[in-house]
This record gives C-alpha cells, sequence and structure tokens, in this order.
C-alpha cells in the first residue's frame, strides 16, 4: 500500500481502505480492463466491485458530455485567457463550481481541464486555453479553478503535463528544456496546484521532454509528481499518446485513453504474465484509478470525498459576470469610455457572429450565444445603434454555421437509414464508437449531412469539404463535388484540423433556402488512430469588395456620435491542432479600423481574440478593450463594460506586443527537436531582458476610476499596501507585488511577480491589503544540487499597477 501523505484525513484513510478492499477483489483481466478506456470518453464498469463505469469530458470552459453535439448544450465560460485575466483565483473557484454542476448535470465525473501550460510563445496555437506566461499567476489561477470543481464533487486532470506548450507536430516533438526552466516555468504550476489543490487527476502529454515521452516519463511523474509533490491522484494520457505498455505503465502512466485499443487492458495483462511487467506496478495503477471513482463517488462502499454540494450557481450569470471582469481595456484616451450618450456605429463581422470560444477539444456547445450586436441593441436605447460589417475576417473557408439547419443520417451498405443525429453545426466528430443510437461501425457506410442553408447575402457562396476519403457535396439539386480527398500529412486528426478544399461556388440569393447534402463513404485508413468519424462541410460567404465594406462603415462612424469596431480571429487562426504564423488580424481588419478611426475620433475597438495580436493602429482610436473568447454571454457583458453599468476588471496576463518584438518566436521543431533556448526568459521576464517595450506590459488594464497608492511596509514575509480609490466611481485594482534583486544577476529576471490581491472601493475610501510573499519567490533551481536554493541578499519589493507601473518600493533583506 502507497505511503500515507500526512494530510490524509479520516475520511482519506477509510476511502484507502475500500479501494484495497477492492483491489484485493480484483482479478489480472479485470484491472488491466480498467486501466484502458472502453471508448473515447470512459472507462469499464466492474459491477463484482460495485464500480461504475467512470466518464470524462471536455473541459476548460464547460462540459461538453460524452457527444460531440448541440443535443446536449453546456454552458460556455469565457476563454482561459479571460479567465487568468481577472486575477481572481476565487473567480476562478466560483468558474469551478459551476463546471461541476455542469458535469453531475451530464453524468460526468472527470473533467478534462484546467490547461496550465505556459503562454511560452504567442505564436502557441492553443495560447487561449492556457492562462499566463507567468508561472505564479498560472498557479494562483488553476488552483482556485481545481478547487472549484473538485468541491462540486467532480475530478480534474490538470494538463498537459508537461512542456506542450505549442501545437506543431505535437505527437512527436521533443522539447528540449533545461532543468531550471523546467521547474521555475513549465513543472511549477503543476507544483502549486498539487500542493495548494490537490488535484484527483492529471494528463499527461504527447510530446517529448529532453528525450522522453510524456506517457513514459518516470522521472518526472514517479519521482517529481508522485515522489517529491505527493501527488496521489490518477494520471490518464493524452488522447491517443500512450504508444508502449511496458515504458508506459513504468512511467506512471495509469489509463491509456481513449478506447477501445489501446496499449493496456490485453495488452498490458500479456506483458504481466511474461514477466516483463510487475503485477505490483498494475496494482499501483490501479489503486489511482479506484481512489478516484471513490472520491468521485461511483466506488461502492466508499464515501465520495465531497459529501455536500455547494449551492446552485446561476451559470449565465456568472458567465457574464466573468467576462465583464475579464476585458481588459488597455487604452482610454480622454474617457472615451463609457459610452458618451448619442448614436453608436456598430461595426465588424464578428460584432454579429461573435467567436465565443476557441477550436478544438474545448469546444462546447452553449444553448445560446448573445453577440455584441444583440447586447448593445437590448441595452442602448432604440434607434441608438446602426451596425454594419466593415469587414469580414473570415478571408477562408469554415465550418457551416450560420444559416444551416443540418442533420446526419447514416446509412448501410445497401442504402438503408440506420440512424441520424443532430448536428450542432456542419462538423461532424464521432470519436471512437461514439455514434449516433443504432449505429454502429460494422454496419456504417454512409454519413450524410443534409438539409437546407439560407443565404443571408446574394452572390457566389463557396462550399468546401474538411476530411479524408470520398466524398459527394450536393446544393440545390447539382453534384459539385464527387471525389477523394486524401491525406497529406501524418498526423491522425488532420481529418478535424486539417484545413477544408472548396469544392463549390454556387450564385445564391438571400433568404432563399437551398438544400444542401454532403455524404461520405467510411472508409477509415487504418492507421487513424482515434477511429470514428470526422469530416465538415464548410462555407464561406460571397466575398464582398472588402473597399465597399469598409467605405460603408466609415459613413456609418461618421454619422455617429462613437464608432464601436469589433476585430477579431478566426478558426482558422486560433485552434488546438496548428499554431500560429504570425499575429496579424485577418482580412482587411486593420484597414477598416484605420479609417474608421479617421472619420470619427471617438473610435472603440473591441478585440475579440484569445490570444495576443497586433494592434498597428493603437495610438489612432480613442479606445481598445481586449474581450479575448468572451463565452456565451460577451455580448451582455460588453453592453455592460462600453455603457458603464459596470468597469472593465481584467489585468494582462501576458504581455501584448508585436511580433517581430516577441522575444520567443520558435515553434516549430528541426529534426524533431524544439530548443527551449531562451531558458528562463519567457514573457515579461524576456521582454525585459531584452529591453524590448511591448504594446501593453504584464498586469496592465484601465478601468474607470483612478487609484494612489499611499505607503507599502515590509514586515517578514507581509507586505503591507495601503491605497485610495482617488477616481469617481467604484472600482477593483489588483495590487501587484513584484520582487527584484537588488543587484542585477543575468542569470535571474529583474523582477518575478511574487504576489497579488484584489481590493475595491467607493470613490475616495482607502483600503489596506496584506500579500504574503512566498518563499519560493526567492528561490532559484540549483542544476548541481538538483534542489531548490534560496537566494540569499537585498531585494526590492516593487507594488503597482502592472509590471511597468510600480508605484511604491520598499527593501528588503532576506
Ligand atoms: C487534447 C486534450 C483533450 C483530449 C480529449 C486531445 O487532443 O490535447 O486536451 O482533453 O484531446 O479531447
Amino acid at each position: 500500500m502507497a505511503e500515507t501523505p500526512a494530510h490524509r484525513t479520516l475520511a482519506d484513510q477509510a476511502r484507502e481502505a475500500a479501494v484495497e478492499a477492492a483491489l484485493g477483489a480484483l482479478d489480472l483481466d479485470d484491472k488491466t480492463r480498467l486501466l484502458s478506456g472502453q471508448d473515447a470518453w470512459t472507462l469499464p464498469a466492474l459491477p463484482a466491485i460495485g464500480l461504475k463505469s467512470l466518464v470524462m469530458s471536455d473541459g476548460p470552459i464547460g462540459v461538453r458530455g460524452v457527444r460531440w453535439s448541440a443535443d446536449d448544450p453546456s454552458v460556455a465560460l469565457p476563454s482561459p485567457t479571460a479567465l487568468a485575466a481577472t486575477w481572481d483565483p476565487d473567480l476562478a473557484r466560483r468558474a469551478g463550481i459551476l463546471l461541476a454542476q455542469e458535469a453531475r448535470r451530464k453524468g460526468v465525473h472527470v473533467l478534462l481541464a484546467p490547461t496550465v501550460n505556459m503562454h511560452r510563445s504567442p505564436l502557441g496555437g492553443r495560447h487561449f486555453e492556457a492562462y499566463s506566461e507567468d508561472p505564479y499567476l498560472t498557479g494562483r489561477i488553476g488552483a482556485g479553478y481545481v478547487t472549484g470543481v473538485q468541491s462540486g464533487g467532480v475530478g480534474t486532470t490538470v494538463k498537459h503535463f508537461v512542456a506542450n506548450d505549442a501545437e506543431t507536430d505535437r505527437f512527436t516533438v521533443n522539447n528540449k528544456v533545461g532543468q531550471r526552466a523546467l521547474r521555475e516555468l513549465y513543472l511549477a504550476p503543476f507544483e502549486a496546484i498539487v500542493e495548494n489543490a490537490h488535484p484527483w487527476g492529471i494528463m499527461t502529454a504527447y510530446n517529448s521532454v529532453n528525450g522522453t515521452t510524456m506517457t513514459e516519463h518516470h522521472h518526472l511523474v514517479n519521482e517529481v509528481l508522485r515522489g517529491e509533490w505527493g501527488f496521489d491522484g490518477f494520471n490518464v494520457s493524452d488522447w491517443t499518446a500512450a504508444r508502449t505498455t511496458t515504458a508506459c505503465i513504468e512511467g506512471g502512466l495509469d489509463v491509456a485513453m481513449p478506447g477501445p485499443q489501446t496499449v493496456y487492458g490485453a495488452a498490458l495483462a500479456r506483458a504481466v504474465r511474461s514477466g516483463e511487467v510487475a503485477e505490483a506496478e498494475v496494482d499501483e495503477a490501479v489503486r489511482n484509478v479506484l481512489r478516484l471513482a471513490a472520491r468521485v463517488g461511483i466506488l461502492e462502499g466508499a464515501e465520495p470525498a465531497v459529501t455536500e454540494l455547494p449551492e446552485p450557481v446561476d451559470g449565465e450569470a456568472l458567465a457574464q459576470e466573468i467576462a465583464r471582469r475579464s476585458f481588459v481595456l488597455v487604452r482610454n484616451e480622454n474617457d472615451a469610455l463609457p459610452l458618451r450618450p448619442g448614436k453608436v456605429a456598430l461595426i465588424g463581422s464578428a460584432a454579429r457572429d461573435a467567436r465565443v470560444l476557441g477550436g478544438g477539444s474545448a469546444t462546447v456547445f452553449p444553448a445560446h450565444v448573445v453577440s455584441p450586436l444583440e447586447g448593445l441593441t437590448a441595452a442602448l436605447p432604440d434607434g441608438a445603434l446602426t451596425y454594419t460589417v466593415g469587414a469580414d475576417p473570415n478571408t477562408e473557408l469554415a465550418v457551416a454555421d450560420q444559416g444551416f439547419e443540418l442533420r446526419a443520417v447514416c446509412r448501410d451498405a445497401d442504402g438503408n437509414v440506420i440512424g441520424t443525429a443532430q448536428v450542432p453545426n456542419g462538423q461532424i466528430q464521432w470519436i471512437g464508437d461514439d455514434l449516433p443510437d443504432g449505429v454502429t461501425h460494422d454496419r456504417l457506410h454512409t454519413v450524410e449531412l443534409t438539409g437546407t442553408f439560407t443565404p443571408r447575402e446574394t452572390g457566389p457562396h463557396t462550399f468546401g469539404v474538411k476530411g479524408l476519403g470520398a466524398f459527394t457535396l450536393t446544393i440545390d439539386g447539382t453534384t459539385h463535388y464527387d471525389d477523394v480527398q486524401r491525406p497529406a500529412g501524418d498526423d491522425p486528426f488532420q481529418a478535424f484540423f486539417g484545413a477544408p478544399v472548396p469544392r463549390a461556388r454556387p450564385e445564391l440569393t438571400a433568404g432563399e433556402p437551398v438544400d444542401v447534402s454532403l455524404t461520405h463513404v467510411i472508409d477509415l485508413p487504418e492507421d487513424l488512430a482515434m477511429g470514428g468519424v470526422s469530416f465538415a462541410l464548410a462555407h464561406q460567404e460571397p466575398q464582398r469588395d472588402a473597399g465597399e465594406l469598409i467605405a460603408e462603415a466609415v459613413e456609418a462612424a461618421r454619422d455617429a456620435d462613437t464608432a464601436v469596431v469589433v476585430v477579431a480571429t478566426t478558426e482558422r487562426v486560433e485552434s488546438e491542432g496548428f499554431d500560429r504564423i504570425d499575429l496579424r488580424l485577418p482580412g482587411r481588419q486593420d484597414d477598416l479600423v484605420r479609417a474608421v478611426a479617421a472619420a470619427n475620433p471617438h473610435t472603440v475597438v473591441v478585440v475579440n481574440a484569445g490570444s495576443p495580436v497586433e494592434l498597428p493602429w493603437r495610438e489612432e482610436v480613442a479606445a481598445v478593450l481586449l474581450t479575448w473568447f468572451p463565452g456565451q454571454e460577451g455580448g451582455a457583458a460588453l453592453a455592460d463594460v462600453l455603457t458603464g453599468a459596470y468597469e472593465p476588471g481584467g489585468r494582462l496576463p501576458t504581455t501584448w506586443g508585436s511580433l517581430a518584438d516577441a522575444p520567443v518566436t520558435q515553434v516549430v521543431p528541426t529534426d524533431g527537436e524544439l530548443p527551449y533556448t531562451e531558458d528562463v526568459f519567457i514573457g515579461h521576464r524576456a521582454w525585459d531582458k531584452h529591453g524590448r517595450t511591448p504594446a501593453y506590459p504584464f498586469g496592465h488594464g484601465l478601468g474607470y476610476t483612478d487609484w494612489t497608492y499611499e505607503s507599502v511596509e515590509v514586515e517578514g514575509s507581509s507586505v503591507r499596501v495601503r491605497l485610495r480609490n482617488s477616481g469617481e466611481r467604484p472600482g477593483r485594482e489588483v495590487v501587484q507585488v513584484y520582487l527584484a534583486p537588488s543587484e542585477p544577476d543575468p542569470e535571474r529576471p529583474a523582477r518575478r511577480l511574487a504576489g497579488f490581491a484584489g481590493v475595491e472601493a467607493a470613490p475616495g475610501e482607502r483600503v489596506e491589503v496584506i500579500v504574503e510573499l512566498p518563499r519560493r519567490a526567492f528561490e532559484i533551481w540549483d542544476e548541481m544540487s538538483a534542489s531548490w536554493s534560496f537566494v540569499k541578499g537585498s531585494y526590492e519589493i516593487q507594488v503597482g499597477h502592472s509590471i511597468t507601473d510600480r508605484r511604491l518600493t520598499a527593501a528588503i533583506n532576506v
């Protein structure tokens, strides 16, 4: 039996006894079966020991459930970058409570979240899905989130352990990371979350670190995570990341997902019988899974970790609150915001078709979305708002959505219908055996996406096909494509993440529905590791003359008191599965902003992007508000903030600057290797080291009031800060505490974020806050002794509003 960690309570001990009893009742085949997914999202039930099937689901902004379908919608919260921008671990905890509530509603026991990889480079494709470039902030937000989810009796898998910071060749890349960087940056959030939130799970990444793939990393999993940190949860592979039997079990991997074909199950039982693997190793993994099952309440005879559930949460209200608390006002010249009374010209394609979440496994299907257009229409007086598109960033085909009413029809080889399913949009994503009711792989021959499309615009509409294999595309009775799409690379997820190919360009009339049909003959390439069915119908609106669109917007802006331009990235820019190649806004959006700003001095730009984009016009506009991927209530939250009903509460969790200045831009491996040559200098540490000035620094963000920092005192490890709301409105300030070694040391960052706290005050009110400095803020990882080393000496405590807006200092000697 595993050593009993000191923090185990009596209830933990009782649960451990139940786990041991259950383990003792299992034979080798059942044990190894339990370590292998039975399908895309679940582990098998073992009724003989009273164990129900464990269900897992993505994560992190909602709970999709076991189907890629709109049938069972989920609340969609703002992107993880947004959550981090609140700098509020308690709000992250409340988000977690809501997600646990959603999980329970859907019968999900483990949420595949949070993502706590680092914003190493702004080019990372899943940047929107991680929190920050700062390990301390990441750890605090992640710990809040995990605490919240687990307080609702639902498990988490902190992911992706470790150094999964970019997407290019993510299945095979060997990230070469120095020990200091590994400890101080990439492992640090995992360590903090293990220490402060005791997660019940971890997900090991696809990539290798220093030559060993993470699902087999004995040192980092068994010695560091479990040994040094005392992690007692389960370790699940990222989907298809487990590639070997013996090396995985010896590397501390408990569960191989997805099933049914994995390297565990029967293969693991065989390895034990042949003497290659000790049964004790299997037992240890089973123990970890049974402990998880006990915690989430699906092992008979074991008391769940949570017996009293938190109060129910209103998901829509919380989504709206997090969104407005996350919006970062980076520029507000002459108090351009809140909006002055008068006419508002709302401009931008994303103002109407909001981008509320990022692409890939983080996708969930909300029951509704409030766009900026809807939010502002509801909030402003009748007749105050006009809308023009201005520019269409969808310069490429995207999954068919707006105007499409589609369902999937499954047929056998004789053409008989064997099942149907509602689909949320043009994407079919049936992973493993997750097929519509009544449909099995052996009978399924074709899937037809069929329904209608009602165009919003008259003109040539482009239709495309994403996926591999044979397709027939018919629109309004005409067959435009009937051929085979072949693979271009070896990524098993290419059918999902690859680019759609244009296949038809019919002339259509606004408001006149046409029949559409895309039929796919199922003929899986043998190496498609996930199995299942994945393809999409893609669409692009007629491309109107870009100059005309801009001219219309300029006209509207001229007639208004304020112009609000919403600019955005697209699903082809920010998604799991690929990295970005630049940080530019797609299409003619930059030209649009410049033209509108020239026509109206009160131009407010709303940036709807999950991660940094370049804002080359930022000095030409009155205000810039970053709204991330704001989740389903984003438009309502935007109206709250623009009208001044609430102040925007966010502070940058990551530096925003141009690609040319960005310190770390290498995300493409050479010969399979990606060296992290920048060592411990990423994010603000690197901007500072290189003496470069970003567009907006780490920690920056304006509210609608002002703050005067009055005093800072240090007593032991406590930093006491007094400040006053010196503006005219109530507000919230994030007091940031940085620690700078007094003697510059080229090996160490000039300063690090050592603590922060949110305070609220009415106009004129004074508040005091105490921030505790963690010991780790004074430590560096010493490679020679392979241990943390406390660096004695004198430091400056720097307190203020952002990493560059430091208002007060105090000296400290340690
Ligand atoms: C992603 C994980 C996700 C899993 C299941 C993987 O491709 O990297 O973050 O949890 O799929 O959807």
